[in-house]
């Protein structure tokens, strides 16, 4: 089944967002299979923005992703990845829909809360890049069935 990569950024942490935002996933009906604290380095901040190193924000960006501890966590389901992104909606909060976490949250880009991976192979990428394979968890919800019509 799918996977995706979803962190809570250090604002989202420092705004005591962690609970209400967890349960966004949980009730939509997500699998938690990993979590944890991290207070990121430069190199994986620059690995996991990899493609935008070279954007005029990027020293803003980096240095918000290193104020402060992130939450990293893998959460599965079906479409988990392109599910993770309506979750957490538009990029700019200026543009995200009530309803959404950014949308819900925030006003401004570079204060966002939230990061989701934007497609099953940057779910992969950012996956192996934040945890072991030994910190994802396996196992079945007993209420999965009453999630999907038709249980993988
Ligand atoms: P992530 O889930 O964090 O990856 O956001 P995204 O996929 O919606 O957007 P993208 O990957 O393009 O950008 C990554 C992050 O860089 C955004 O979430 C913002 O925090 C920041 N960012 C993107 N564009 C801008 C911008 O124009 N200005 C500023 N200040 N920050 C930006
Ligand atoms: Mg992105």
């Amino acid at each position: 089944e799918e996977t995706t990569f979803i962190m809570i950024k250090p604002d989202g942490i420092q705004r005591r967002l962690v609970a209400p935002i967890i349960a966004r996933f949980e009730n939509r009906g997500f699998t938690l299979v990993a979590i944890k604290l991290v207070h990121a380095s430069e190199s994986l901040i620059d690995q996991h923005y990899a493609e935008l190193t070279s954007k005029p924000f990027y020293p803003g960006l980096k240095q918000y992703m290193l104020s402060g501890p992130v939450v990293a966590m893998v959460w599965k389901g079906k479409s988990a990845a392109a599910l993770g992104r309506a979750i957490v909606g538009a990029t700019n909060p200026k543009e995200s829909a009530p309803g959404t976490i950014r949308g819900d949250y925030c006003n401004d880009v570079g204060r966002n809360v939230v990061h989701a991976s934007d497609s099953v192979e940057s779910a992969k990428r950012e996956i192996a890049l934040w945890f072991k394979p030994e910190e994802i968890a396996h196992y079945a919800p007993c209420d999965l069935g009453w999630v999907y019509e038709n249980v993988a």
